[in-house]
């Protein structure tokens, strides 16, 4: 369990490294001649690579999205034609391009497609699919336990949870560092955190002269272990949207 676990992460931590070394950032569409006609992608998809650094390309087969009339969701109107999408292939790029839809830029940029100073097309509002369910592994579970009791004092770390202390960032804010295990696996040593962590064998003693300003908190290198692999399953915070505290 350990090794595949161990395995996963480097393989997620390359994958994640070639994305920033990645020339081609290219999402591959199909849709229906009727709205390439239109000009529908003449006008988002230099927008959309301006947004994103991602190019769209058009292909007839093996898209990662496919837009068609009747399968998927329904995301746009073009009179009374209602075209729908299909996420075939989930990757990051895919899912850059649905956010991207979804988002009031993306929407703005839609409905900026006027003729006659009429908007061309009508976005809609997709529904939710079922949110994809993360299977926590059993220290993921215990890391959850670990990050409600230990850190949720100052951060946010689950869904639905008010910060208490609003200026400290949440784990999903934290989660969008490329390094952010690294900071995890060494929050002790970062500040605020060694004027009242104890790590048993790991962290030295609290000067006596300096008493924790808190109560302190401690935990073991399993439990911080079992924070990390809660931490790398949760979604990191939208970039480009302020965190949002609900
Ligand atoms: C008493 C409040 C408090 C508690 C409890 C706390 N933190 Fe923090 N943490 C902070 C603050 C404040 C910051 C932001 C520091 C900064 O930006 O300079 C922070 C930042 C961090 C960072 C980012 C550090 C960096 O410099 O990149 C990590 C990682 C982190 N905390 C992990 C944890 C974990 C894990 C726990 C629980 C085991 C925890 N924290 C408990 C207050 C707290």
């Amino acid at each position: 369990m350990r090794i595949v676990k161990y395995i996963c992460s480097v393989i997620l931590l390359v994958t994640s490294l070639s994305y920033v070394n990645a020339e081609e950032r290219i999402v591959t569409m199909s849709a229906p001649n009727s709205l390439i006609a239109s000009g529908f992608f003449d006008y988002i998809i230099p927008r959309f690579k301006l947004k994103t650094q991602i190019s769209v390309k058009l292909v007839s087969d093996s898209a990662m999205i496919a837009i068609s009339k009747n399968s998927g969701r329904a995301f746009l109107k073009m009179g009374d034609i209602v075209f729908k999408i299909d996420v075939i292939e989930e990757n990051n790029y895919s899912q850059k391009f649905l956010n991207w839809l979804k988002s009031d830029v993306g929407k703005k940029t839609i409905s900026s497609i006027q003729e006659n100073d009429e908007p061309v097309f009508v976005s809609l509002e997709m529904e939710e699919v079922a949110i994809r369910q993360v299977r926590l592994s059993g220290d993921a579970k215990l890391g959850l336990e670990q990050s409600q009791q230990k850190c949720a004092r100052c951060h946010v770390v689950e869904k639905g949870r008010k910060n208490s202390i609003g200026s400290t960032p949440s784990f999903f804010a934290l989660r969008t560092f490329d390094d952010w295990d690294l900071r995890f696996s060494g929050f002790y040593l970062l500040r605020p955190h060694p004027a009242f962590t104890i790590i048993p064998d790991v962290t030295e003693p609290f000067d006596d002269s300096r008493p924790a300003p808190i109560v302190p908190i401690e935990l073991n290198l399993n439990e911080l272990q079992a924070i990390i692999a809660y931490v790398q399953n949760i979604p990191p915070a939208d970039l480009g949207e302020p965190v949002k505290h609900q």
